[in-house]
């Protein structure tokens, strides 16, 4: 979900639905507005659906007031419907809220007994009523937001209106992200950074247990028993222009075309300048404890758990060190063998990812030193490492993650060269080697990017495909997975990624003339076992796409469509290939007429576990 708040002199609406389109990526089931009028009335408007639905009724109806909040919902408690769109109301009281709370149905019965009645099946309803009740004592509205938030287990990013209180708009935050803007007389209040960014680049990240009060002309920040909190703002260096579509049909398609400028940023700064060494400054952590750990964990979910799967390859080929890739979500239930000398590697492009923040705080809880590859600055995961390497893709919009992924294979492998360096486990011929190819990277994804014309014209005859089968090899075979997801989640065309070798185990049975399969033939120590896996899906029939740094008549005899990208050092073709993949998944899709920046169901940050 995302949330947005204004206080200050300009007329809130167009504010509050500006910064929702912008999060809409975070949920789009349904979505709500509060503003408080001139009459000190809180008027709600609520729409199932995404935006444009409550859009429309704001057409018909004019909100005036510059005091306001809005949501767009993902939804975990109740079904998408109007009743279960925020904001929620009790009393004088409205409340947004971005989060689970645990305990919800506990406090409903006590609410219940107090005569409280709810009119949705949500667990942020409560909130309000919490509130109210609470206000019912003390008549002080930021001693009833900290008396209701007290009694809340789970997480939470609220901002709550009260129409006693013209001059107050009241956030908090526990466990779920929440920014401030500080404007001239004017605070602007967002979930993530993209949401306010049009309006000023300086900024507040609230911690938990904080609650902001903002005022127009004057922000305190509290904890739960009324203390006051010191705070410090940050100039964001991402422009406003970043997050804007520039001309591009989709997000997505703009993303897959930055992807060049998002790698050279990744790499600016962290190559020395006679081009031998990493420079990682922002690691952190002591060179001793570098070369003292003895086991990595990489944990992440989605993308970035592909991401982790590739490193594993990078870091044990170059750094020897054992590496073990976990799903977040497993992690955390698995009793895993963690300790000081395990340093454990968190990936995630928004850094607010609820899994793997729980993982990473397991991690810590078990005594293991903690860095982050994040794409988002003091977002949860990257204030709660002990150490960050930040990848410069600059906000990621559209829900299929593209350009975060290449980048964070690029923080793995300036990572791994790091370690290697550190622990002198590489030549140095071998370092620069790599080193010279990650300068020529930027250029060699731009000519990849050429293919999309191409990759855009084979899509149609796919149109009706049920199923797309991926196979590839070694660090080819996470790229594999990368692919199939990327085409399940825009397209809703079932695809499955599989290391070519094991084919013959199982999805081979699934061979026939209708199925699409994708091979990832890189010319590498395994070329010739993928080549005769080529075969044995030609000898049934498959319908055979191929991508390889090879031309070579033999392959294009078997292949349906051949898309041959530039080659470099094996180490990193897994950035190339990923590319084609992107493209294929994005045009079919667009073909289709799915929405490809919110594909149905998903949300671009999970920040519910
Ligand atoms: C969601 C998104 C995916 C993303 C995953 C992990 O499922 O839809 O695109 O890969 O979360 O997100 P993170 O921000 O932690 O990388």
């Amino acid at each position: 979900c995302g949330i947005v708040g204004y206080i200050g002199h300009q007329q809130a609406v167009p504010l509050i639905v500006d910064g929702l389109r912008r999060l809409e990526y975070r949920g789009y089931d349904s979505a709500g507005i509060c503003v408080l009028g001139p009459d000190q009335q809180l008027k709600t408007l609520r729409a199932k659906g995404k935006l444009a639905q409550l859009e429309q009724q704001l057409a018909q109806q004019a909100l005036p007031g510059t005091l306001a909040i809005g949501h767009t919902r993902w939804a975990t408690h109740g079904k998408p419907s109007e009743d279960n769109a925020h904001p929620h109301r009790a009393g004088g009281f409205v409340v947004v809220h971005n989060g689970i709370i645990e305990n919800y149905l506990v406090l409903k019965q006590q609410l219940s007994a107090h005569g409280h009645q709810f009119r949705s099946q949500t667990d942020s309803e409560i909130i309000a009523h919490l509130i109210e009740e609470a206000y019912k004592q003390s008549a002080d509205f930021p001693a009833a937001v900290c008396q209701a938030l007290k009694q809340l287990r789970g997480t939470y990013a609220i901002a709550v209106l009260c129409d006693q209180h013209p001059d107050l708009l009241i956030a908090a935050r526990n466990g779920s992200p929440l920014v401030l803007g500080n404007g001239e007389g004017e605070f602007f209040l967002g979930s993530d950074i993209p949401a306010i960014l049009s309006h000023t680049r300086d900024m507040i990240f609230l911690n938990d247990g904080e609650v902001a009060l903002l005022r127009r002309a004057e922000l305190q920040i509290v904890d739960l028993d009324g203390n006051r909190r010191p705070y410090q703002s940050k100039t964001i260096t991402w422009s406003p222009l970043m997050a804007e579509k520039s001309g591009y049909r989709h997000f997505m398609l703009k993303e897959i075309h930055e992807q060049p400028r998002a790698i050279a940023d990744t790499l600016a700064g962290r190559i020395s300048e006679n081009k031998a060494e990493i420079i990682l400054n922002d690691i952190q952590l002591s060179t001793s404890c570098l070369t003292g750990i003895d086991r990595l964990y990489l944990i992440a979910c989605g993308t970035s758990w592909h991401a982790a799967l590739v490193g594993k390859f990078l870091i044990e080929k170059l750094a020897r060190i054992p590496v073990e890739v976990d799903i977040a979500s497993e992690f955390r239930y698995r009793d895993p063998l963690i300790n000081s000398r395990c340093l454990t590697l968190v990936i995630s492009q928004s850094g607010e990812t609820a899994d793997t923040l729980a993982a990473l705080r397991q991690a810590r809880t078990q005594g293991a030193p903690v860095l982050a590859i994040c794409n988002v600055v003091e977002s949860s995961i990257a204030r709660e490492s002990d150490g960050v390497i930040y990848t410069h893709a600059g906000p990621e919009i559209g829900v299929a993650s593209t350009k975060a992924f290449t980048t964070q294979l690029i923080a793995l492998v300036l990572f791994t060269l790091f370690l290697a360096q550190q622990r002198k486990t590489l030549a140095d011929s071998q370092r620069q080697e790599l080193i010279a190819a990650l300068m020529s990277l930027p250029r060699l994804v731009e000519e990849v990017l050429q293919l999309d014309e191409a990759i855009e014209q084979t899509v149609r005859p796919y149109l009706h495909a049920r199923d797309f089968l991926y196979l590839g090899r070694g660090n080819q075979y996470p790229i594999a997975l990368e692919g199939a997801l990327k085409l399940k989640e825009i397209s809703y065309i079932h695809a499955e990624g599989y290391p070519a070798g094991e084919m013959k185990h199982g999805p081979i049975a699934l061979i026939d003339e209708d199925l699409p399969v994708l091979v990832l033939a890189i010319k590498n120590a395994t070329f010739a076992k993928v080549c005769a896996n080529l075969e044995e899906v030609h000898a049934r029939g498959g319908q055979i796409f191929i991508v390889s740094d090879c031309d070579c008549s033999d392959l294009r005899a078997l292949a349906r469509e051949y898309f041959i990208i530039p080659t470099t050092h094996d180490d990193l073709m897994p950035i190339l290939t990923s590319i084609p993949l992107q493209l294929l998944a994005y045009h079919l899709a667009v073909l289709k007429g799915t929405d490809v920046d919110q594909p149905r169901n998903l949300a671009k940050s999970v920040t519910v576990e």
